[in-house]
């Protein structure tokens, strides 16, 4: 895995358009937009493409070229971007375009399986091809205090070329060569987290109906999910090791047995069991096969078909 950090903060920056890599991008929604801001704001000459051709409107004035049809887009730089809306957006966009000779990188959110039948389509119209994940909202893009950063797999070759230009909006993390590998470490990262929403969604509705300020209760929340946080460490430990009782402080049968609290007080409070339901099926799954010494990790197990 490579990382770089963002190159610089935007803010106060002047910059010269000499020695900058050209790029192309294509697709100006909400994160489209921010990144053509970060290339534009670090001196990059940008080339931009929309669907919509108004949403280019800002950007013009700011210093972009506005191409009327993705074909001239894709022929005025060598480096490519696009952040669409989904992987078909893409096929459709680009259908029709010389890609031959072009490094695409393709930052639309996708499944691994996509990516590598981008990465194969994109192969054999004679381009290059570096599949991005971004793990940013579009306000952490050229900002790079917030810590956003994008996954990158595929061309390794293309990746170093364009390390620079690729980490001006935000931090890189490379990923491997197999160009589904950033798609499912955007994925996973993304799933773990709508988990904590679920958890967090859960606990709000628990103090719903009470005399309990939401706004008091967040901290509270945010720093027990922080605290509670490394975990995933002796997880990918127990993983590894393959002993799911290694280090093991919470075991499984005890906590299989406060699960009746958790179900008695959402019922008790009014609220749903449908969201933390599915979890405490999946730990009394496991108890019932016999690893009460384990922590949850064997839940894991459970979930690979
Ligand atoms: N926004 C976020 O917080 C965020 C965070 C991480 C990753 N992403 C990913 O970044 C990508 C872009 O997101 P966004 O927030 O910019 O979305 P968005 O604001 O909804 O913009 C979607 C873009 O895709 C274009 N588009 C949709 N269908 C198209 C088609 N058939 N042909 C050509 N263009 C088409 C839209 O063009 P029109 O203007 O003509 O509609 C627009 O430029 C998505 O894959 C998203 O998952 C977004």
């Amino acid at each position: 895995m490579i990382t770089t950090r963002p190159a610089s903060s935007l803010i106060g920056m002047t910059h010269t358009t000499v020695g900058k890599t050209p790029v192309t991008l294509l697709g100006l929604g909400t994160m489209g937009t921010a990144l053509a801001r970060a290339w534009l704001a670090a001196g990059h000459p940008l080339t931009v493409w929309n669907r919509t051709p108004a949403r280019a409107a800002a950007l013009a004035a700011e210093g972009a070229r506005v191409a009327k049809s993705t074909a001239e887009a894709v022929a005025a730089s060598s480096l490519v971007v696009v952040c669409l809306l989904d992987d078909a957006s893409v096929g459709e966009a680009l259908a029709g375009t010389d890609l031959a000779g072009r490094d695409l990188v393709d930052l639309t959110t996708g499944t691994p399986a996509q990516a590598r039948a981008r990465a194969e389509w994109a192969r054999e119209r004679g381009a290059r091809y570096l599949d991005g994940g971004i793990m940013a909202v579009p306000p952490m893009i050229g900002a790079p205090e917030t810590g956003g950063y994008v996954f990158y797999s595929g061309s390794r070759e293309l990746f170093e070329r364009h390390r620079e230009t690729l980490s001006v909006p935000a931090g890189t993390t490379y990923v491997g060569t197999d160009a589904g590998h950033a798609a499912l470490h955007d994925i996973a990262l993304l799933s773990a987290m709508y988990g904590m929403f679920a958890g967090a969604a859960h606990a709000f509705a628990l103090i719903r109906k009470e005399d309990i300020d939401p706004a008091s209760f967040a901290p509270l929340l945010a720093d027990w999910l922080v605290a509670m946080a490394p975990a995933v460490h002796q997880t990918a430990d127990q993983l590894r090791s393959g002993d799911y009782t290694k280090g093991v402080v919470s075991p499984l049968a005890m906590q299989v047995a406060g699960v009746p609290a958790f179900l008695g007080t959402a019922e008790q409070q009014g609220v749903s069991p449908e969201l933390i339901g599915p979890f405490f099926a999946l730990m009394r799954r496991r108890l019932d096969e016999g690893s009460g010494e384990e922590g949850l990790t064997g839940v894991i197990d459970l979930l690979v078909r």
